[in-house]
């Protein structure tokens, strides 16, 4: 790599050879050098330090992501649109200064040029200086960012923040789900947690302190929710689908709220449909979709609210880390397949 002013740099990026059929594996991708540059006026050319790791990226190996959704990765291309810390390398545009750490959304390389104040990702990987003074630069990619801001919007249209009530939170353990735990336990709700093995039970049990925990794996979904939820479920936090969701209508109370986030399910696998829908008509329940891209607005009081608890010692956030961008896809696999505990990182 070479920088100064008007430097070529050679990026390494990765890129989908084939979409996997079932699940992810490492030779569906490749790492290709792109040469980068020079600058143009208005750009800024960014080094790359962490990279993010999310079920999203496998809903979109196929050649069509869902309607509405970030577009699907096309083969033989860098991979785009994936949240991403990197620090200033070289800068032609205002208000970005060499050294600064940023985040924008050309993930899954090692090094990008990008237009400032271009909109990606609906505002939410939009160019940005970031405070890693107090804090590590890849906090940004989990309790401080996308992480924070899907748990946060999630509770927020649920209600959740200001009214108290019994919360089921799946795949709790991971990214989004660990950060929905501990949000719920500093709101005084009654947190249930499930999760896939007894480790990441026990870690929720006994470290952050949840009302009820138990291993999706090892049970009937209904049943532990009767046993863990007697007084029935006021709220639900989403992550799963399928029959995740099926569980949930079978115990939520009347007039009770479900934050649809995701439906890691269905991701590398067809799902049947839910048998049991007409519940939320019977009991006059909320099921709330929702993107935290389409909330980009609230990702200051989302980092008030998450940055005030974190000073104060009262939310941790465990890192699955990945060595180098040629572990991605693995990284991504071991996720997927639940290998890994609270926010899965690539360092490049
Ligand atoms: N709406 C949004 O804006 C938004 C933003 C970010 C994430 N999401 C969604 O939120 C969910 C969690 O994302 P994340 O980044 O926090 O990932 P994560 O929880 O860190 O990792 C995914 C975990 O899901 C669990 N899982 C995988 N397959 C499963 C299955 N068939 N049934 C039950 N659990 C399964 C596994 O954990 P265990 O084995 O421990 O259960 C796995 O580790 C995903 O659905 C994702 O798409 C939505």
């Amino acid at each position: 790599v070479t920088t100064g002013e008007g430097a070529v740099v050679q990026a390494q990026c990765v890129q989908v050879v084939r979409y996997p059929e079932t699940n992810v594996r490492d030779d569906d991708f490749e790492i290709v050098t792109h040469p980068l540059g020079p600058l143009a006026d208005g750009q800024v050319l960014v080094r790359n330090t962490w990279t993010s790791v999310d079920p999203a990226l496998r809903i979109r190996l196929r050649p069509n992501a869902p309607a509405g959704y970030f577009a699907a990765f096309p083969l033989g291309q860098p991979m785009d649109a994936i949240m991403t810390i990197g620090e200033v390398m070289e800068s032609r545009a205002d208000g970005f200064n060499v050294g600064d750490t940023v985040w924008h959304g050309a993930g899954w390389r090692s090094h990008a040029i990008i237009d400032a104040g271009q909109v990606a990702m609906n505002g939410l990987a939009t160019l940005r200086v970031l405070d890693a003074s107090r804090v590590p630069a890849q906090s940004y990619l989990g309790p401080l960012g996308t992480m924070g801001l899907t748990a946060y919007a999630g509770l927020r249209l649920l209600g959740a923040l200001e009214r108290p009530g019994t919360l089921w939170v799946s795949g709790a353990a991971g990214a989004v789900g660990s950060l929905v735990c501990q949000m719920g336990v500093q709101l005084g709700l009654r947190v249930v947690a499930s999760a896939g093995s007894d480790d990441k039970v026990a870690w929720l049990r006994d470290e952050v302190g949840v009302a009820a925990a138990f291993n999706r794996r090892e049970a009937n979904l209904v049943q532990s929710l009767r046993e863990a939820a007697p007084e029935g479920l006021d709220f639900y936090f989403d992550g799963v689908g399928a029959d995740h969701l099926e569980a949930a209508l079978e115990c939520m109370n009347q007039g009770g709220a479900i934050a649809l986030c995701g439906a890691i399910a269905e991701y590398e696998q067809d799902q049947p449909g839910l048998r049991n829908l007409f519940l939320a008509t019977s009991k006059n329940l909320t099921l709330r979709g929702f993107r935290a891209s389409s909330h980009a607005d609230w990702i200051e009081p989302m980092q008030d609210l998450l940055g005030g608890w974190l000073a104060e010692g009262l939310i941790s956030y465990p890192e699955s880390i990945f060595e180098g961008l040629s572990r991605a896809p693995q990284a991504l696999a071991d996720m997927m397949a639940g290998r890994t505990v609270g926010k899965t990182l690539v360092q490049i």
